[in-house]
């Protein structure tokens, strides 16, 4: 059983994994502390960039001779395979660990358990379990993109108290309050990516960059635009050179479409249109993302593409501001048809966070889509 310290280190570790943020992708968020023979803790360390350093290692590193006899705490289980970088049980071996405590196993298909094992068969002593649930919520876009090849998909929407995204008119600047914009921003600055179709970039113009008022970001996400007639007039704020933006077409899109958007700096993805309906697959998209290194990607649109993302069953969480208005049925509903006949095919949230956000509340949770 792990001991009050330890389990005070893993929730550090977490933290530290944390930190880790969107550059480990495609790898894992991992966290690592030691303590010495003593109960000290000298040593920590997380990784930071998919290729760099694994955070046993920097934690091994910072630790030095003071490791001989410590406990490693890590939120994952150690690699034990030769990949960018050289297996961190031997490290840890090397290192004279006495005990491991670990949150989760890796289900990636070199590593499941076999870490766990050569430590074991090392002579060290192994815990395992240690926080598992905060450490697979932790590494959810990780373990989401390990099942399926593709990225995590998080769908904001701003509501009225009517489920209406948009006026009538199609105007939707503002329906909800400062404060709740200004978390769009930091869910922006989150993600790799922010996704949306070209009836959002028509009709509203946005920038869909981060615009936060407290010390700015590293980096923008890349803005990526779904268009099946590619028609955009090449005014569009979207096009300002901010931040990388991909304007994403079906395979065959003739040259004269192409070549002006191209001439707007967009870069073009060419992807397979769906089986069974218009539209591009939009499986294939969220693989080519996560192709790309986007491991969480944000979906800002209108109610075609949600609707369509919906039923693909793809949204894998969402964060829905409801503003304290009315719209009425001549407002433009959140989404379209789901095929949902009753209530057992209902597509929820589970994990639900309510908040208040300025005048307006703010529900989070992850999806669970409804038996069909
Ligand atoms: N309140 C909010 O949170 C919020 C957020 C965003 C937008 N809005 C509002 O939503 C309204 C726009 O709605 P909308 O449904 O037109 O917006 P949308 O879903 O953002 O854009 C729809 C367009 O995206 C493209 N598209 C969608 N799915 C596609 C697929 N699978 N493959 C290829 N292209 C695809 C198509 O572009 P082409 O027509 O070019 O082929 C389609 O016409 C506006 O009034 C806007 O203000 C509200």
């Amino acid at each position: 059983m792990a001991s009050p310290a330890e389990i005070q280190a893993m929730r550090r570790a977490l933290e530290l994994a944390r930190a880790g943020g969107l550059s480990a992708f495609p790898n894992p968020l991992v966290g690592a502390v030691i303590f010495d023979s003593s109960g000290n803790i000298v040593g920590e360390g997380y990784h930071e960039i998919c290729g760099g350093p694994h955070a046993e290692v920097l934690a091994l590193e910072k630790a030095s001779d003071a490791a001989f006899r410590g406990t490693l705490v890590v939120t994952l289980e150690p690699c034990c395979h030769y990949g960018r970088t050289s297996p961190c049980t031997d490290a840890i071996l090397s290192a004279g660990i006495a005990r491991v405590v670990v949150a989760m196993e890796d289900p990636d298909p070199r590593v499941a358990g076999r870490g766990i094992q050569t430590l074991r068969d090392g002579g060290i002593q192994v815990e395992t379990g240690v926080l598992r649930e905060e450490a697979l919520r932790v590494n959810s876009t990780y373990l989401h993109f390990r099942e399926t090849g593709r990225s995590w998909l998080r769908l904001k929407l701003a509501l009225s108290m009517d489920g209406r995204l948009a006026a009538a008119d199609g105007g939707a600047e503002w329906i909800t309050c400062p404060t709740s914009r200004e978390a769009v921003h930091r869910m922006r600055a989150e993600s790799a990516a922010v996704l949306t179709g070209a009836g959002t970039v028509r009709s509203d113009d946005p920038r869909l960059t981060v615009r936060l008022s407290e010390a700015g970001p590293t980096g923008q996400p890349v803005r990526i635009i779904l268009s099946m007639s590619g028609d955009m007039g090449g005014s569009e704020r979207i096009f300002s050179g901010d931040a990388r933006t991909i304007v994403v077409v079906p395979e065959g899109t003739p040259t004269e479409i192409i070549a002006p958007i191209k001439n707007l700096g967009a870069e073009i993805w060419e992807l397979p249109g769906a089986s069974d309906r218009v539209g591009i697959d939009l499986h294939t998209l969220l693989r080519r993302t996560a192709e790309e290194g986007m491991g969480e990607v944000l979906a800002e649109c209108g109610s075609g593409l949600s609707t369509a993302l919906l039923r693909e069953r793809l949204v894998n969480s969402m964060a829905v501001f409801t503003a304290p208005l009315l719209l009425g049925a001549g407002g433009f509903p959140a989404v379209g048809d789901l095929s949902i006949p009753s209530m057992d095919s209902a597509i929820r949230l589970q994990d639900v966070r309510a908040s208040i956000s300025g005048s307006d509340t703010l529900l989070e949770g992850s999806v669970v889509y409804g038996s069909d």
